[in-house]
């Protein structure tokens, strides 16, 4: 667990898997002897988010759901799309790449690497689909919702649109996207031959444990802390239209 105290470079070197985390609030290795805190104000951070985020990201079992629900929607969204955009520029297209070498380097049959591409291509598309929904509909809903909330008078198309719509219909077919990522891991540790280049082969596999770990946190991110709060938002607010 990281403290505001701790001198950051302390805090990332007993836990090099908070790396990631550092485009995402737009910070740059460096920090010479800062403290955690004073890193954050650096980088116009709010302290006490890094913390939340960097606690739950180290511990599964870190509960940020507390803590987290005093930052406005806002803030928990720009992180959502920072992380999106880590995902399908550097995470994604890192693995991708490895896989290709991977497959290409190796002695498999067209059968066998067929196999690995189609499912890889399938889970692109799944993954990029799922960002883009969030993206370009669910994401910019929240803000509105969040937004008409603070008014004193609340947009009337805004209020009839929460009349039969509410953030529970999307939290019914929010996919988990590391499933898929793990059956791929399965394929190649379980019934793939084995892959003559053993390092790379452990890069892919380490890659892919790093990229499943990385969207269990932010699915349960979305699932448990922003579900929540917006689907209590839209009660506060359905509430305030009914009773004028
Ligand atoms: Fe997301
Ligand atoms: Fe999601």
């Amino acid at each position: 667990m990281i403290s505001r105290d701790m001198l950051m470079c302390v805090a990332v070197f007993e836990n090099m898997q908070l790396l990631p985390l550092f485009p995402r609030f737009k910070m740059e290795l460096g920090f010479g002897e800062k403290s955690v805190e004073e890193v954050c104000k650096t980088h116009g951070v709010n302290t006490d988010f890094f913390l939340e985020i960097a606690n739950s990201y180290l511990d599964e079992a870190y509960i940020p759901g507390e803590g987290l629900s005093l930052f406005s929607l806002g803030t928990v969204i720009s992180y959502l799309k920072e992380t999106h955009t880590y995902y399908v520029e550097t995470a994604l297209p890192m693995v991708e790449e490895k896989i290709y070498l991977l497959l290409d380097q190796s002695s498999l049959s067209d059968k066998e690497v067929n196999l690995v591409t189609v499912f890889f291509n399938d889970y692109k598309l799944e993954f990029l689909t799922h960002i883009l929904e969030e993206e370009q509909h669910i994401l910019p809903y929240i803000l509105e919702l969040e937004k008409q909330s603070a008014l004193k008078k609340p947009d009337s198309e805004f209020a009839q649109k929460l009349q039969s719509y509410s953030i529970r219909e999307f939290e019914q077919g929010h996919d988990r996207l590391e499933t898929s990522l793990e059956h791929l891991s399965r394929l190649i540790i379980k019934n793939l031959p084995p892959f003559e280049d053993f390092q790379l082969c452990q890069q892919v596999l380490g890659d892919l444990s790093d990229l499943v770990k990385d969207l269990t946190d932010h699915a349960n991110m979305e699932d448990k802390i922003l579900i929540p709060r917006v689907a209590e938002l839209e009660k506060q607010l359905i509430s305030r239209i009914d009773t004028p």
